[in-house]
């Protein structure tokens, strides 16, 4: 089953996330069909408030970028440091259609998470992984990588997040990997 994609402007995208108290077969099926959804936008990480539901977990398949990449789910996440090297990327964000701006964020992290069977990971991440799952961690903190930008930068985006709140520019699947 697709999701509808929620856009800029919808409450869902700055609203407060629930840590996920359990792992049953609800959530398995809800993990599918964020994929699904994903997928169908041609998108390589989509958070849960991205279609509507506000709870920490984010599924990220970076396989069209890299071969030996998968499937990824990340339950509960915590981000718990960050390395003081940092880069630059320009993103695109599926709840922000059109709109693509270079962000600056920390190469490396460490983060705490579950996985499908509740079993818990402490590990370092680094390269474009750690980039997107930073990306999908905001999702869950409220956040859009605009927010990231500086003040004149987001004024000139102002005309086109007009747009997007109003329903004028939609979601469509895009060769840009979306995150
Ligand atoms: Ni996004």
């Amino acid at each position: 089953m697709l999701f509808e994609i929620q856009t800029y402007g919808k409450d869902v995208l700055r609203t407060k996330t629930e840590e996920i108290p359990q792992i049953d077969d609800d959530l398995r099926v809800f993990v599918a069909n964020m994929f699904e959804t994903m997928y169908a936008a041609e998108g390589i990480g989509l958070a849960a408030p991205q279609v509507d539901k506000s709870i920490r977990l984010f599924v990220i398949d970076l396989s069209p970028i890299d071969e030996e990449e998968g499937r990824r789910v990340f339950v509960n996440p915590q981000i718990i440091g960050f390395g003081d090297e940092k880069d630059e990327y320009e993103e695109g964000c599926l709840s922000v259609p059109t709109i693509r701006e270079i962000v600056t964020r920390p190469t490396t992290i460490r983060i705490t998470y579950q996985d499908m069977n509740g079993k818990h990971y402490d590990e370092e991440i680094d390269g474009f992984l750690a980039r997107v799952i930073q990306h999908e961690y905001d999702h869950l903190e409220k956040t859009l990588f605009i927010d990231h930008l500086s003040s004149l930068k987001k004024s000139l985006l102002k005309n086109t997040l007009k747009k997007i709140a109003s329903g004028e520019i939609e979601v469509e699947a895009s060769e840009n990997f979306e995150l």
